[in-house]
C-alpha cells in the first residue's frame, strides 16, 4: 500500500516537540556501539529491580534466550507502589469510560489498593506463584486490575479476547491449565448489553478444564447463573478483601503471560513472556517512541487487552511509567460518531495510540465529524496493527493532529512484546506510510528468499538479527514449534512473517504478511483455523479461507466452499456458514463473503494454490495456474463467484 509521492514526503516534528523529546539523535550510535550495555542501562533507569541483575542477556542455548539473569522484580510493583513511593499516589492512573457515559478514575494509589484486593482474593483462591489465570473480561478497569493482581503473585495470565468463542476460551484454558478464569456478567457494546458469563458456563460445561474458580464482575447488571461452589462474585470478594498486600519479588524471568494468536495452521500458539525483559523494553518505547511525560501526558491507546497491543500499552507500558491514560470500554461510533473526538476533549488526550482500519473508518465518516471538537490537546499520535497507507496517513496527521503532531506508526508482533521498527518523534522527520526505522538496540533486516542481505528493490522478507529484551520465550509447551515456526527458515534469525523492502533512504515499508496469517482490521487470524471450522459444518466438503484486500479493514476474510452433494447452494447456506464461523471462533472471524464452488485449484501434489483464489477474491486478472493439475478449474471458479 504505497503511493509515489509518499516516499520523498516528509514532515519535521515541530522545534518544540524537538527540544523537549526525551531522546536525542545519538541514542542510536550508543546502542549499536553495544547493545547490551545499551540495554543494561536503559532496564537500571527505568525499572525498579528489588535486586539487580549480573549477566545482561543468556544466549547459550538459543533460541531460547534469558535477559537479566538473576535480577528480581515484581512487574506490579513497578506498574502501582513506586509511584505511590515517590509520592505520586494522588495522580490518576485510570480515567474510565463506559459506553453508556458512566465513568470512573483510578488514582495510583486507589489502583494499588485494588489491585491489592485482587491479589489477596487470588492468593485466598489459592493462586501462587507459577500458576496460571484465565481472563476473560470487557475493556472495564477490572481487566487491568485482574492482570496486575496475577503479576503482583508472580501467577501468568491468559487473557482470552472478550469477541472470542466459548470454543476458543476453552481450548485457551486447557492449553494454558488456568484454575481460575475472571469474567463479567457482560459489557456494553453498541449501546446494548452484551454477555460474557454463558460463554464461560459454556466452556466449562465439559468439564475437562482445570478450573475450580470463576470471579465474577457485574457490568451490566444482566441476570446470570452462578454454580454454587465455583463461581463467587468480585463485588463479594475483591471488594471486601484487604487493601493492603506485600509483594514479593521474581525472577526475571517469572512468566508474566500468555497470550495466544493465530499461526499459519489451526492451533493458535500461546506465545509467552516474561517479566524483566518485557517490562525493560515497554517502558523503553514509552519512553523513546511515545515520548512519554508522566506528569503532564494523557495517553489514549484504543486497543482491547484481549490483544498484545492492550497488554503492552494499555495495561503495563503507561502503568509502568507512571501516566494518566483513558480507558473506553465501547465502539467508536456508539452513540455517535463522534464519540472518541468527545472523549479527547473531555479528558484532554495527549497521545492517541489507534489502528490504521480506525482511521480510514473515520474518514469515511468525514472529517466534519472530529471538527467538532477540541482536539489541541494531542500532541503524538501512533498507529499499529497493520500497515498504514499513505492516504489514511495523511488524514490523521491533518485532520486529527491538526499538523502539528508527529505520527509514528509502529511495526512489532504478539511475539515482539513491544515496539521493534517505528520513528523516533523528536529525532527525525516521519514519512506517511513507512515505519521508517528499528528502534535504538535492535537489529533488523531486509533479505531475499534465501537469507541474503540486501534484498532487492522491490522487498524480501523482514528479519530480526539479534535477540530483544521483550522477545517472546517460547510457544507455551511448544519448544519445537517454537524452534519451527521462527528460528528454522534461517539460521540463529528471527523470521517475523512479513513482507518489507528498504527505499532509497533505507526506510522500511511492511508489504503485508507473506504466510497464510490474514489482518482483518489490525487483528491476526489464520486461514487454517477458519478453514477448519468451515469444514466441521456438516455441509462442508473443503474449503479454502483468504485474505482480500479491502479499503476499510485492510484485508477481509473471503472463504470459497464445495458442499456435500446433497446440499443445494443457495445464499442461505453462505449465511449459515458465515454465522458459523462468528460462533465457533468469533464475529471478527466471520468470513465477508463465503463462494460455493464445484473445485479448488490444486497442484498436482493437492496443495490448495489460494494465491489464485486471491486474485478472484480481488477481482483481478488470475495469475499463473500452470502448476495446477486441473488448469480449466479457475473458470468454474470464476463462473460460479460470477454467479453470486
Ligand atoms: C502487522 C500487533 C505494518 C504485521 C502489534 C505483524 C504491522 C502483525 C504493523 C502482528 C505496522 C503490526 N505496519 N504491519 N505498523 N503493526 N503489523 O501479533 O503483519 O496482533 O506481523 O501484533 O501485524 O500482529 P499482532
Amino acid at each position: 500500500m504505497t503511493d509515489s509521492t509518499a516516499e520523498s514526503e516528509t514532515f519535521a516534528p515541530p522545534e518544540e516537540f524537538v527540544a523537549a523529546a526525551n531522546v536525542k539523535a545519538d541514542e542510536y550510535e550508543r546502542a549499536d556501539a553495544d547493545y547490551l550495555s545499551f540495554w543494561a542501562e536503559q532496564s537500571r533507569d527505568l525499572v525498579d529491580w528489588n535486586e539487580d541483575f549480573g549477566e545482561v542477556l543468556d544466549w547459550t542455548n538459543p533460541p531460547f534466550a534469558k535477559w537479566f539473569i538473576g535480577g528480581r522484580i515484581n512487574v506490579a510493583y513497578n506498574c502501582l507502589d513506586r509511584h505511590v513511593i515517590a509520592g505520586n499516589g494522588e495522580r490518576i492512573a485510570i480515567n474510565f469510560e463506559g459506553e453508556p457515559g458512566d465513568s470512573r478514575s483510578f488514582t495510583y494509589a486507589e489502583l494499588l489498593a485494588e489491585v491489592s484486593k485482587a491479589a489477596n482474593t487470588l492468593a485466598d483462591l489459592g493462586i501462587k506463584a507459577g500458576d496460571r489465570v484465565a481472563i476473560y473480561l470487557p475493556m472495564i478497569p477490572e481487566a487491568m486490575i485482574s492482570m496486575l493482581a496475577c503479576a503482583r503473585l508472580g501467577a501468568a495470565h491468559s487473557v482470552v479476547f472478550g469477541g472470542f468463542s466459548a470454543d476458543a476460551l476453552r481450548s485457551r484454558i486447557i492449553d494454558a491449565e488456568a484454575r481460575v478464569v475472571i469474567t463479567a456478567d457482560g459489557s456494553y457494546r453498541r449501546a446494548k448489553a452484551t454477555s460474557l458469563k454463558p460463554a464461560v458456563d459454556d466452556a466449562l460445561s465439559h468439564g475437562d478444564t482445570p478450573v475450580e474458580t470463576v470471579l465474577v464482575v457485574r457490568r451490566t447488571g444482566q441476570d446470570v447463573e452462578m454454580v454454587e461452589s465455583r463461581d463467587q462474585w468480585w463485588h463479594e470478594t475483591v471488594e471486601t478483601a484487604s487493601p493492603v498486600h506485600e509483594c514479593e519479588f521474581f525472577d526475571s524471568e517469572n512468566p508474566l503471560f500468555i497470550l495466544y494468536t493465530s499461526g499459519t495452521t489451526g492451533k493458535p500458539k500461546g506465545i509467552l513472556h516474561t517479566s524483566g525483559g518485557y517490562l525493560t523494553q515497554v517502558l523503553y518505547s514509552m519512553k523513546a517512541v511515545f515520548d512519554i511525560k508522566p506528569e503532564s501526558d494523557v495517553f489514549w491507546c484504543t486497543a482491547d487487552v484481549g490483544w498484545v497491543t492492550g497488554h503492552s500499552y494499555v495495561t503495563y507500558g503507561p502503568l509502568a511509567a507512571g501516566a494518566t491514560q483513558i480507558v473506553y470500554e465501547g465502539t467508536p461510533d456508539t452513540p455517535h460518531q463522534g464519540r472518541w473526538w468527545e472523549i479527547i476533549e473531555k479528558y484532554k488526550a495527549t497521545i492517541l495510540y489507534a489502528a490504521p482500519t480506525a482511521i480510514r473508518t473515520c474518514m469515511k465518516w468525514g472529517e466534519e465529524i472530529p471538527a467538532k471538537y477540541d482536539l489541541s490537546s494531542l500532541r503524538l499520535l501512533g498507529s499499529v496493527g497493520e500497515p498504514i497507507n499513505p492516504e489514511a496517513w495523511r488524514w490523521y496527521h491533518r485532520v486529527i493532529g491538526g499538523e502539528r503532531c508527529p505520527i509514528v506508526d509502529t511495526w512489532w508482533q504478539t511475539e515482539t512484546g513491544s515496539h521493534m521498527i517505528a520513528p523516533l518523534p523528536g529525532v527525525m522527520s516521519t514519512k506517511p506510510g513507512s515505519s521508517q526505522r528499528p528502534i535504538p538496540g535492535i537489529s533488523v533486516d531486509v533479505v531475499d528468499d534465501e537469507g541474503n542481505s540486501p534484498a532487492g528493490p522491490e522487498g524480501g522478507l523482514l528479519v530480526i538479527r539479534q535477540p530483544w529484551p521483550s522477545m517472546l520465550r517460547g510457544i507455551w509447551k511448544d519448544p519445537e514449534r517454537f524452534k519451527e515456526t521462527y528460528w528454522s527458515r534461517f539460521e540463529n534469525t528471527y523470521f517475523a512473517g512479513d513482507g518489507a523492502r528498504r527505499d532509497e533512504d533505507g526506510d522500511i515499508w511492511f508489504l503485508g504478511r507473506v504466510d497464510d496469517v490474514m489482518n482483518v482490521s489490525g487483528h491476526r487470524l489464520s486461514t487454517a483455523e477458519i478453514e477448519s471450522s468451515l469444514v466441521a459444518h456438516p455441509y462442508v466438503a473443503e474449503a479454502a479461507v483468504v485474505g482480500a484486500a479491502d479499503d476499510t479493514s485492510g484485508q477481509a476474510v473471503v472463504a470459497f466452499v464445495i458442499v456435500g452433494n446433497d446440499v443445494e447452494d443457495s445464499p442461505e447456506i453462505s449465511e449459515e456458514l458465515r454465522q458459523h464461523v462468528g460462533k465457533d471462533i468469533g464475529p471478527i472471524a466471520k468470513p465477508k463473503k463465503v463462494h460455493v464452488v464445484s473445485e479448488l485449484p490444486k497442484t498436482r501434489s493437492g496443495k490448495i494454490m489460494r494465491r489464485l483464489l486471491k486474485d478472484v477474491a480481488e477481482h483481478r486478472k488470475v495469475g499463473d495456474s500452470s502448476t495446477l493439475a486441473d488448469s480449466s478449474v479457475m473458470d468454474l471458479i470464476e463462473e460460479s463467484v460470477a454467479k453470486n
